[in-house]
């Protein structure tokens, strides 16, 4: 198990966003979190990756206990955190946003960041041709791959995403989840946290539904797909079911959900 999450609680000031998270990441595994807006997808990353503190409960990553580790711990333990808004540093160059990557792999020989960087611009061909220009300068979709594929850059055993299907053409968004596909089939764990619900649980292993700071619903994508209160409320209800009845009790989130591209 890469990623091993118990009752996980964490919010900001006296909000408190997370009321209990438990989520489960086997070592190879994609796994998308689905749900609607503020349902707390975001603080989830936040919380795994450091940035924000775990107020109750546990995580593991590759079976050690790292609660409550600050951000550069936690990376050196293996999680890769990319961030939504594909936060890339604008005025450095692709080349350079791809070394700072590197970081906490600094005191490692160069020749295994190049050859990473390789890899890296081996699944994104678009950056390959780009390395000397501006990050700032890349179209949104060619940026979205330079924050996955800086991430990459700190060989992490779990790749987190935030939302990278966001803003995209539909054409950049198969470009970016074909390689997550591709990474998967490599042997890297991933956490795919997404509004464009279809579009993830197309390449998911399994699926957990977030709502209001807990999780909701858990299964594989075809249970998720199938399962009429999650299509009602994730999926826009226009969805034929695939086949497969989930045996969650989700509750609707309350309001409408935004969803990418439909
Ligand atoms: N820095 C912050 N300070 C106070 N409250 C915050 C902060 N960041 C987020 N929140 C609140 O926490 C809740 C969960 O937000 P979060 O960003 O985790 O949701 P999300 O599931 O990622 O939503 P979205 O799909 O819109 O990205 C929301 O009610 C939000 O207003
Ligand atoms: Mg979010």
């Amino acid at each position: 198990m890469s990623l091993q999450v118990q009752g996980l609680h964490a919010g900001y000031g006296r909000l408190e966003v997370l009321h209990g998270v438990d989520l489960e990441v086997g070592t190879g595994e994609l796994v998308a979190v689905i749900g609607a807006n503020g349902a707390g997808k975001t603080t989830l990353l936040r919380a795994l990756s450091g940035l924000l503190k775990v107020r109750d409960g546990t995580v593991l990553v590759n079976g050690t206990d790292v609660t409550g580790k600050g951000p550069e711990k936690l990376a050196a333990s293996g999680l890769a955190h990319v961030p939504e808004n594909r936060l890339v540093f604008p005025t450095l160059t692709v080349a350079d946003n791809l070394l700072l990557g590197a970081y906490t792999r600094r005191r490692r020989p160069s020749a295994e960041r190049d050859a990473d960087r390789e890899r890296a611009l081996a699944l994104f061909p678009r950056l390959a041709d780009r390395l000397g220009q501006a990050a700032g300068t890349l179209s949104g979709g060619e940026q979205q791959m330079l924050a996955v594929a800086r991430g990459l850059m700190a060989r992490p055993t779990v790749l987190m995403l935030d939302e990278p299907s966001v803003g995209l053409a539909p054409r950049l968004v198969g470009e970016i989840f074909t390689a997550l596909g591709v990474l998967r089939d490599d042997g890297l764990t991933l956490v795919l946290i997404e509004q464009n619900a279809r579009a993830a649980l197309a390449i998911a292993d399994r699926g957990y539904v977030m709502d209001r700071g807990r999780v909701v619903f858990t299964g594989v994508p075809s249970e998720l797909l199938g399962d009429a209160r999650v299509q009602a409320t994730y999926l826009g209800g226009d969805f034929s079911p695939a086949g497969g009845a989930g045996d969650g009790e989700p509750r609707p989130a309350g309001g409408s959900v935004a969803m990418e591209g439909g």
